[in-house]
């Protein structure tokens, strides 16, 4: 048992075992709240940037977001398969998420660029702990989900970063991002 199967577990032909279910409910519940949390913060950058790069990010963050609405629906979709029950509503998503709250009073390219990286980060690295987690309790299907959605973030935060790393044989600073 824990804080998302306390809720109602469905009885389900679906085999997956019962640890193994009540670990993928659990970590598939947290991204889902991260992910629903994300993608609101797409929106309010979308609406909000000022600034040269004005139509290019603007644009992309749509991209960003019809992508990040499909995985978090697969998501969704994953909890009820094993017999949970997907919360995704406001009062559930902000009481669940843990992304840092993302900042209402941004409007520089730059500022939005730097906060949703920073979120990105921080959900591709617990999506990446979630991957091992489940295929160590033995759900493969949610694994590979995982894995999916671990893509899909990685290179969402690719397209992101690209607008703030210095290009190569420019002179080093802070932030540079040097090649190994
Ligand atoms: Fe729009």
């Amino acid at each position: 048992m824990n804080e998302f199967t306390n809720l109602q577990l469905y009885g389900t032909r679906n085999d997956v075992s019962a640890n193994a279910k009540s670990v993928s409910i659990q970590a598939l519940s947290e991204r889902l709240a991260d992910g629903i949390d994300l993608a609101l913060a797409i929106k309010q950058a979308h609406w909000n940037l000022k600034g040269a790069q004005f139509i290019g990010v603007h644009l992309m963050l749509d991209t960003f977001r019809n992508e990040l609405d499909d995985l978090n629906d697969k998501v969704a979709e994953r909890i009820v398969q094993l017999g949970g029950t997907a919360c995704g509503t406001v009062a559930a998503v902000a009481a669940r998420s843990r992304l840092a709250p993302y900042p209402i009073d941004a409007h520089a390219v730059g500022s939005h660029i730097v906060a949703l990286a920073d979120r990105y980060a921080d959900f591709a690295s617990a999506v990446r702990r979630n991957i091992d987690d489940t295929d160590e309790a033995g759900d493969a299907g949610t694994a590979d989900l995982f894995t999916e959605l671990s893509r899909g973030v990685d290179k969402q935060l690719w397209f992101l970063e690209a607008h703030i790393q210095e290009a190569a044989g420019s002179m080093p600073g802070p932030g540079r991002i040097t090649d190994r």
